[in-house]
């Protein structure tokens, strides 16, 4: 019996973050960007990308070996996922969460350790409690969270135009909708509705700025707010998605509040997140997103299906349910 077992599995999680930080590094240095026009050989991309000699041939055939890169009679190419998603000029790159993970995440998760014992968020400005506060302080960072954001929503948006019975509604409001990917996505697949973002003001310019790029800027309105001081902008449907995991469980209980007062009676809620099964034993990414959300904020925590539909109950929906949209993320929708 002991024979058979391997410690092969063990390894590889350990060692995960070679993989990751390889990749990583690929994208910061622009390697996908290199290779947008065409196949290139090893001395042309070491002087384009500015790679050392010492470093250009392991980290181009590592590339290779991690399935990133296809290398054929000595030149490299991208493969048909990395050409699609990690070109940074075409629609369809998703490299912004993978950006800022290089910028800021793998950083702050080094310290992952001091957070499991304190309890206490270690992405920069550790003393500011309000992880948006921290961030937005610098427009650079800000605008990399912003595209960030719209990398990781673009595929929960797709299946949630696609799932949810639009036709039953007129108006939505996306509630924290940074630059506008779900906003702009549900417009573009429902020409009927008319919809918003309601966001803090400093997102303002970066979110008409996405939507005008979409010739959307007639039907998809900016609402400037705080939603801890001000009410939530009325329409049919309110979504909230990466928003409930951000804050603590009295926050997250007043955000849903909130967007009960805001629907009208009919009026639907449209939560998604990584939500985590409800024994919390599979979803491995959303229980990971939560310890994301231990280093990042000071409260934040997400949560499994049950708990959000107990929360949604609470707050006075009459009907609630989780559907799963792709991969890690569900949403889970109150009717009021
Ligand atoms: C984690 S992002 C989620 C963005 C987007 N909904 C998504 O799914 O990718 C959280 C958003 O909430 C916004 N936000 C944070 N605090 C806020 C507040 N007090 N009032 C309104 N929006 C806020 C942030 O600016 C940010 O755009």
């Amino acid at each position: 019996m002991e024979t058979k077992l391997s410690p092969e599995k063990i390894l590889q999680l350990g060692m995960g973050f070679w993989n990751a930080k390889t990749l990583l590094s690929a994208v910061e240095l622009g390697v996908f960007d290199a290779l947008a026009d065409g196949p290139a050989n090893l001395a042309t991309l070491k002087s384009r990308l500015g790679l050392h000699e010492r470093s250009a041939r392991d980290f181009l055939d590592a590339l290779v070996a991690l399935g990133m890169l296809k290398r054929n009679e000595g030149r490299y190419s991208n493969t048909l996922e990395t050409d699609l998603f990690l070109v940074r000029a075409k629609p369809t790159y998703v490299g912004a969460i993978l950006e800022m993970s290089n910028a800021r995440l793998y950083s702050s998760w080094g310290s992952l350790t001091d957070a499991l014992r304190t309890g206490q968020r270690q992405s920069e400005n550790k003393e500011e409690d309000d992880l948006f506060a921290a961030l937005y302080a610098d427009p650079e960072r800000l605008r990399g969270f912003l595209s960030a954001m719209s990398g990781i929503s673009a595929g929960p948006a797709k299946a949630i135009g696609e799932k949810f019975p639009w036709k039953d509604y007129s108006s939505f409001v996306d509630v924290g909708a940074a630059q506008g990917m779900v906003p702009v996505t549900l417009a573009q697949m429902h020409p009927h509705l008319k919809g918003g973002g309601f966001d803090l003001p400093e997102v303002r310019l970066f979110f008409e700025e996405f939507v005008a790029k979409h010739g959307l800027s007639g039907r998809v309105k900016f609402y400037a707010g705080d939603f801890f001081k001000d009410p939530m902008p009325n329409a049919d449907v309110i979504v909230m998605g990466h928003i409930l995991h951000d804050w603590d469980l009295a926050q997250k209980r007043m955000l849903l509040a909130k967007a009960f007062d805001a629907l009208p009676k009919g009026g639907a809620l449209v939560v998604y997140d990584a939500v985590i099964d409800d024994e919390r034993r599979e979803n491995a990414f959303g229980l990971l997103m939560s310890l994301n959300m231990l280093i990042e904020t000071s409260g934040g925590f997400d949560y499994t299906g049950a708990d959000c539909q107990g929360w949604m109950r609470e707050a006075g929906f009459s009907q609630t349910r989780v559907e799963h949209l792709q991969g890690p993320d569900s949403m889970v929708v109150g009717l009021k």
